[in-house]
This record gives structure tokens, C-alpha cells and sequence, in this order.
């Protein structure tokens, strides 16, 4: 790929689908995926596509924005929106067609009188704290908000919901949380709302709680390769994301000279350094998520006496020196086996995917095979002719032609 340019942000949607189908193989429940945050950083336009050929019943996002973006991709499927939204963007729930999360009266009465407006059903989705107090309505009153959404014509509640705070560790009080649920499923059922989807795992719980994937799991960490829980036995991940830039220069730096901003890095011996074309406006510095406290503790002592930030280069795993600025950061290749001859070499680094800048250049590949380009709003499909490679500009339209004509599990 190194005709792109210096950054680029690989996606694996052949590894998204075979975590879908792994994701698959653990519920009889309905799989939700979770697209927040530019779907974790893949793209929200390109995976919700993909995701929608691979027949998911329900796509899930952050908010109002995200959702319209998915609308507009052409993304058909009913789509949950999952933070609670103000009174003041129920037009935008009506008018894009989407499924909103309750958890406050005056959201009910907006949506009614944009569903009379807009003529069309809205669909809503309770949420009910049980326990991670964060959003949602106490238990208690879960009944008689299902009332009060009853009453409209054009609310239809279609699903009720609650959201774990801790089921990758904390399996007592998750199951804590799934009995207020139960609780509340078991009242509403009796007072006749019989016909509802009720949901509550998200990536954890579906490895660590069965009972609790009731009709629909919700699924955004595990769909994209990682787990905060331990996967149970035979089961493994494919990672879907890696981000890669080219060594933009590479230079000798004499034993007790600094390196970058604030000499806040002096060489300890005569090194190689390698400059990146990569920083912190594009989300570098923010690294994935510690699994354990053991390993934060760990990351934090490691911290205090050498900077951890490692990238790879050509495989080798090389050391970040200096302050990561905006845009560069330096890299010592002093103990790389091909120095010095390294300029242009590719090299591969962690960042934490939702941080990393949007206006990253995006790779989708099949099997390996390059698909789809997305930059800026704009999609090319990769051709070939006499040997070369170029890139021919389509419509987004088109793009998805492309998906769908690949043979995910063919060459
Ligand atoms: C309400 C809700 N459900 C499900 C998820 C998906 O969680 P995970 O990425 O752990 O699968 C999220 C993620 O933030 C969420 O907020």
C-alpha cells in the first residue's frame, strides 16, 4: 500500500464477518452490532454496509448524528439509537426513521407529536437502570412509562433494555443487574406487554453470561477483534484494524543530544532515529485500554522509568523517544537489524481505534485482496491494468456493489 501516502488505517472486513459468525456460534439471541464512534474506529458508512449484507437484524450507535450518517449511507435496517436524546431532536428521530432509547417523559411526549407530524411510527427502546446508574429509568417506574408509550398512536415500544457495568470481571453484580431486569420483564409481561425485544449483554456478557443474551446481544468490542472479558475455551478473535505510516527520514543523533520538543528525550548512546509522519492530532499517544489492574499497574511503573510506546517497523518492535508532537514523533531504530536502511519503511502502530483522526485514509480488504479506498467523504476502487495499480473514484453506491460482489470466503 505504499503508493497511498505516508498514514494509512487498514480494515479487515473479512475478519469482521468471521468474528460475526464466531459472535454467532455463542447465542441463540439476535446480534446487534455496536457502530459507535465511527465503528470503533473502521468507519460507520463502509462497515454498517458490510454489516447489513451479512444480514444483521439491528445495527446500534452512539447518537442522532451517527444514525443519520447511516441513513444516509443507505443503510435500510432499523437502527437503535442508544444515548437518550434531548425533546428538541425528536424531528430527527422521525424524520430518519429510528429507533430511540427512553429514559425521560419529556422524550415520549416530543416523539409523539413528531410521529403525528411525520405520520410514521417512531419505535422506542426503554432503558432501565439497574444498577450501573449511569442512564436509564429506575424499575419501579418501567411500567408506567411503557403505559404512558402505549397511550400514542405513533410510539411503539418495541424493546426494553438495561446495560451492564462491569460483566468482563464482576459476574455477581452483573447477574445482580440481569434479575432487576428479569424483575421488570416479568411485571410488563403480566400487564400484557408481551410482544417485546429485551436486551442486555454487551461484548463481555456474551462470553461470560449466557442466561443474560435473552433476544438480542450487543456487540461492538468483540465484532472488532478484542474482548475485556477472557474468551471461553476455542474461541479466538481476528483483529480488524491496523494503523500504518512510512518512516519519513531517518538521521544520527550523538549520545547526550535531545531528541523532539523540550528535550524531554536525551540519547543515552550515539542512536538511529526515524521520524513518523504521525502524532497526537491524529490519536496517537492514547493507547488501547489496559485489560487488568495488574496490567495498568504494570503499564504505570513501566512508565515511570522508560516511555512504553512501542510501533513496529517492518516487525521489529521499536521504541517512541521524545515528546509525541501533533503531526511527528521519533522512533529509535538504533537496534533494528535493517539500519540504517530504513527510510520509507512501514511501520505499525497502537493507538486507541476511536481516537484516531477520521480524516485518515481508510483500506477496506476481503481476504486480504484491497476493496475499497475511503478518504474525506470519497470512495476509489483499487484497479489493475498492465501490471499497475490505480485507483478509479466511485460513488459510495458503487462501493457497496463492490461489497456485495465479493466472495467473502473465496479468494
Ligand atoms: C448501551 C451499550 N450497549 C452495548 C455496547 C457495546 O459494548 P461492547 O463494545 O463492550 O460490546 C455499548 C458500548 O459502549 C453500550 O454503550
Amino acid at each position: 500500500m505504499k503508493w497511498l501516502g505516508p498514514t494509512w488505517l487498514a480494515v479487515d472486513l473479512s475478519a469482521i464477518a468471521a468474528n460475526l459468525s464466531t459472535i454467532r456460534s455463542l447465542t441463540k439471541a439476535k446480534v446487534c452490532p455496536v457502530l459507535k464512534a465511527d465503528a470503533y474506529g473502521h468507519g460507520i458508512a463502509v462497515v454498517s454496509l458490510f454489516l447489513e449484507q451479512q444480514q444483521v437484524p439491528y445495527i446500534a450507535v452512539s447518537d442522532i448524528y451517527e444514525a443519520a450518517e447511516l441513513r444516509q449511507a443507505g443503510v435500510n435496517i432499523p437502527v437503535l439509537v442508544l444515548t437518550p436524546i434531548l425533546p428538541e431532536q425528536a424531528s430527527s428521530a422521525a424524520a430518519h426513521d429510528l429507533t430511540i432509547t427512553v429514559s425521560d417523559p419529556k422524550v415520549i411526549t416530543a416523539l409523539a407529536e413528531q410521529a403525528l407530524t411525520h405520520r410514521r411510527t417512531i419505535k422506542i427502546h426503554l432503558k432501565v437502570n439497574t444498577g450501573m446508574n449511569r442512564v436509564g429509568i429506575p424499575p419501579a417506574h418501567a411500567l408506567e412509562f411503557a403505559r404512558q408509550i402505549a397511550k400514542h398512536k405513533y410510539l411503539e415500544l418495541e424493546g426494553v433494555y438495561t446495560h451492564f457495568a462491569e460483566a468482563n470481571s464482576d459476574l455477581s453484580f452483573t447477574k445482580t443487574q440481569l434479575n432487576r431486569l428479569l424483575a421488570v420483564k416479568e411485571e410488563l409481561e403480566h400487564s400484557g406487554f408481551t410482544q417485546l425485544i429485551w436486551h442486555a449483554a454487551n461484548s463481555s456478557a456474551l462470553f461470560t453470561f449466557p442466561e443474560s443474551h435473552l433476544d438480542l446481544v450487543r456487540v461492538g468490542t468483540a465484532l472488532f477483534g478484542q474482548s475485556l472479558a477472557k474468551l471461553p475455551p476455542g474461541i479466538a478473535l481476528q483483529n480488524t484494524w491496523n494503523l500504518y505510516t512510512r518512516i519519513i527520514q531517518v538521521h544520527q543523533v550523538a549520545k547526550g543530544e535531545p531528541v523532539g520538543y523540550n528535550q524531554a528525550y536525551i540519547a543515552k548512546r550515539d542512536s538511529l532515529i526515524g521520524v513518523i509522519p504521525i502524532g497526537y492530532s491524529d490519536g496517537l499517544g492514547l493507547a488501547p485500554e489496559n485489560h487488568s489492574l495488574r496490567q495498568y499497574l504494570r503499564k504505570t511503573l513501566i512508565h515511570l522509568v522508560h516511555n512504553p510506546l512501542q510501533v513496529s517497523v517492518d516487525g521489529i518492535s521499536c521504541p517512541i523517544v521524545g515528546k509525541i508532537a501533533m503531526g511527528m514523533c521519533c522512533i529509535d531504530l538504533t537496534d533494528h537489524p535493517r539500519a540504517p536502511d530504513l527510510y520509507g519503511a512501514v511501520v505499525n502502530i497502537k493507538a486507541r481505534r476511536t481516537a484516531v483522526n477520521r480524516r485518515i485514509p481508510k483500506i477496506y480488504t476481503i481476504n486480504n485482496k484491497l476493496v475499497l479506498i475511503h478518504w474525506q467523504e470519497r470512495y476509489w476502487q483499487p484497479m489493475s491494468r498492465d501490471g499497475l495499480v490505480y485507483v478509479k473514484e466511485i460513488s459510495l453506491r458503487a462501493a457497496v456493489e463492490i461489497l456485495k460482489r465479493r466472495n467473502l470466503y473465496g479468494s
